[in-house]
């Protein structure tokens, strides 16, 4: 019911009564921090490294920056259990030349985690994009293999023992790339082959035992025939990993959402399921939600991407190995979605996109009302928990997964329809 009021008055309180000038209260006890930690969720943002104050000692609250003086910091502080570099610890960032490793801003980051009580995800050690641009004319299908290992255990050894999860590889599955694996065609595919994936898991491992070791990807969520079939990939991948003892330990879904469009439902809540009769954890490692082809002002995008949110936290949390939740950013003056000109950012209109939940000014949003009161309802399912019943007739529970195309499978196999 408070939640309700607070959401009402964020949509319509200063503007339309501008004699309610007090602020709603969501810090401390009122913030997402500590409504998720009441019912056991890590939750937490990505973060710009360079834009924290590390300064700003948790044991001494005056050197604790008020809104005022640094909201950002503040927010971050508040807001977030745990915390993943946006951009820090990509290998473009951390790696200037083959030979040598800059730690400069991901340190930072471990230190300002720890001395405010927040675990950090690490995103990511093996990626096919923001490599470093020396890369591809160093990179041979002769040196591919240890220049891969040499990152893995340089980096995860650095951290280890402090990383509550690592990406280990991050969007490796692309079906329209045509292999029968769903594996993208990618430089490290191309100069070691699919065994690049065992590599870097197994490196991980070796170098950090205690991280969580994550396999990461987008476009995962929805039941569309696209993401249908990714996602059946990601859980072949997945599946093949765990069967062959190598160590992964959770899948990472990215939920870069749309604030129009189909709804995820029934094929990631099989995912989930799928991951947990692996003994796999979830992550939701990336949220965020575009309004690029939404029409309308402010508050029509406040609603859509609060409704989102709303929808999916109800999808997703009641799943009891779903145990972090992060947001890509934290405020709006500073998401990918508000800096990239590329037109899966950019509205027609040219407005800035409202998807995280505190909006360019650091004001809470209706998606942050929605995110806390979806955490307020628990994780009691509010789904039924037959959905993801395969059909009678059907003789591979698992049939929804197949990737359409790939042998013995037809070209679209649509989930729970
Ligand atoms: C994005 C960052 O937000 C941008 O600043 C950068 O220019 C490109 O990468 N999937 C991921 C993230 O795994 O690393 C991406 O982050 C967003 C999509």
């Amino acid at each position: 019911m408070a939640a309700a009021v607070s959401l009402s008055a964020a949509l319509h309180g200063e503007e339309r009564h501008p004699q309610a000038q007090a602020k709603v209260p969501v810090d401390g006890p009122d913030s997402l921090r500590a409504h998720a930690a009441a019912v056991g969720l890590q939750i937490g943002c990505a973060v710009v490294p360079q834009l924290l104050d590390l300064s700003a000692n948790a044991g001494n609250a005056s050197a604790t920056p008020t809104p005022d003086q640094d909201p950002y910091t503040h927010t971050v502080i508040e807001q977030a259990n745990i915390l993943v570099a946006e951009n820090a610890m990509k290998w473009s960032s951390l790696r200037p030349s083959p030979a040598t490793f800059a730690f400069e801003q991901s340190d930072k980051l471990f230190q300002f985690a720890s001395i405010h009580g927040q675990l950090v995800r690490g995103h990511n050690l093996c990626w096919h994009e923001q490599l470093p641009s020396w890369f591809s004319s160093y990179a041979s299908k002769a040196n591919a293999k240890a220049l891969l290992t040499q990152h893995i255990q340089t980096v995860a050894s650095r951290y280890a023992g402090r990383v509550h999860s690592w990406d280990v590889v991050n969007e490796a599955v692309h079906p329209p790339d045509g292999r029968p694996d769903g594996l993208r065609k990618s430089p490290w595919l191309d100069l070691i082959g699919p065994e690049y994936i065992e590599l870097a898991f197994t490196t991980a491992a070796k170098a950090d035992p205690q991280a969580k070791l994550t396999y990461n990807d987008y476009d995962i969520e929805l039941d569309t025939a696209e993401q249908s079939s990714k996602r059946g990939a990601v859980l072949m991948l997945a599946r093949r990993l765990h069967a062959r003892g190598i160590p992964i330990q959770a899948i990472g879904v990215q939920s870069h959402l749309q604030a129009t469009g189909p709804r995820p439902g029934a094929g990631l809540l099989s995912l989930i399921r799928e991951a947990a009769k692996m003994g796999l954890e979830v992550y939701i490692t990336e949220m965020d939600v575009n309004t690029r082809a939404l029409p309308g002002g402010p508050e029509a995008q406040d609603a859509a991407v609060a409704e989102v949110y709303k929808t999916y936290l109800d999808l997703v949390l009641p799943e009891p190995n779903v145990k972090a939740l992060l947001t890509w950013g934290i405020t709006d003056a500073h998401t990918w979605l508000n800096q990239s000109k590329q037109p899966w950012a950019l509205r027609p209109d040219f407005a800035r996109q409202r998807p995280l939940p505190f909006d360019d000014q650091y004001e809470p949003v209706p998606a942050f009302f929605a995110m806390r009161s979806a955490l307020d309802r628990g994780r009691q399912p509010l789904v039924p928990t037959d959905i993801t019943t395969p059909p009678k007739d059907s003789k591979d529970p698992y049939a929804p997964f197949a990737v359409p195309g790939s042998p013995g499978v037809p070209p679209q196999t649509p989930p729970h329809q």
